[in-house]
């Protein structure tokens, strides 16, 4: 069973983090955070309750600087809730090893700005760390071999990780995440430097890898479309908090767009999924006879 909803209060187990368990449960239970600093009384995520339940892609939506990544960081251990906590399987995660974490839960960040003077096959070889044991070495570079072809960058494998473009960057700490063989795994805007056939791709594979490794995928999106075609649900966030949660039908409303995002837009339904149009309000400098500026072709000489 995939379903995603408000938390329901009663719902306190434990067991051991994750383990064979074949369902996964995340409860995020009055979830709140905010920086140390010049605004340490003002929350960037205020009293977040939500519930995850099963493998499937959840997309994050929601405007810049609304605390898409802070909240992906609390989850993830890297920031530690200023209130509430994340229960995974039952087992509060601030309970548990940054190790241990690792073995379950897999991180790409946003574009990296990591300088790794090392070949992409070390680079995706290094998401194998968590697992490492004495002796394994020829089956995690196995694993690293088959990341990079399902990605489709075994040609990159030998190049230098820091010679290549955004794009190529992408799509190696994408490799690197998945050889970590997560249960749950959390991306960072992953096809923001991707060509569109790229966005497509890796976003329709995401979605397939949930169902056949039985993970949970959780992404951030500023692309509401791709984020409509293939995820199982959306949490789209404003003003600290979840704004609206759900199917990608029930949440990729024109009246949600224009609240979040103070634009309006029309949306239609292509295959059963929304498909959003963007509306200028602002037509004022819209030429209606359709009338382009030309880019001539000078001769020179
Ligand atoms: N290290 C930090 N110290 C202080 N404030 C921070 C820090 N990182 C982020 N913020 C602030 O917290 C808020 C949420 O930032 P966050 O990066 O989570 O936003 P986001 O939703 O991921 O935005 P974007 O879509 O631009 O990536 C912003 O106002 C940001 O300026
Ligand atoms: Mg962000």
């Amino acid at each position: 069973m995939r379903s995603i909803s408000i938390r329901s209060k009663e719902s306190e187990q434990s067991a051991i983090l994750l383990g064979d368990d074949p369902e996964i449960n995340v409860d995020i239970d009055g979830l709140s955070f905010s920086y140390k600093g010049a605004d340490s009384d003002k929350n960037v995520l205020s009293d977040i309750s939500l519930n995850i339940h099963g493998a499937q892609l959840v997309s994050i939506l929601g405007p810049n600087g609304v605390g898409k990544s802070t909240f992906i960081h609390c989850l993830n251990k890297i920031l530690d809730p200023t209130g509430g906590c994340v229960r995974i399987n039952g087992t509060n995660v601030q309970d548990v090893s940054i190790k241990d974490l690792a073995k379950v839960m897999g991180y790409v960040p946003y574009t990296s700005t990591d300088n790794f003077p090392l070949s992409v096959t070390d680079t995706v070889l290094m998401g194998r760390h968590p697992h490492s044991k004495w002796g394994s070495l020829d089956d995690d570079l196995r694993i690293v071999h088959e990341m990079l072809q399902l990605i489709g960058i075994e040609d990159l494998a030998e190049r230098n990780f820091n010679e290549l473009s955004a794009g190529q960057h992408q799509k190696v700490m994408l490799a690197r995440g998945l050889a970590q063989e997560p249960r749950i795994l959390f991306l960072d805007e992953p096809t923001s430097n991707l060509d569109v056939r790229f966005q497509l791709e890796i976003t329709r594979m995401l979605k397939r890898l949930s169902r056949q490794k039985n993970m949970l995928v959780i992404m951030i999106s500023h692309d509401i479309n791709i984020a409509a075609k293939y995820s199982d649900n959306i949490i789209m966030l404003h003003g600290g908090g979840i704004y609206a949660l759900g199917k990608p039908q029930d949440v990729i409303t024109p009246d949600n767009i224009r609240h979040v995002y103070e634009v309006g837009a029309d949306v239609i339904m292509d295959r059963g999924r929304p498909h959003l149009i963007l509306i200028d309000d602002d037509d004022t400098d819209y030429d209606d006879d359709h009338e382009y500026y030309v880019v001539e072709k000078v001769a020179v000489g």
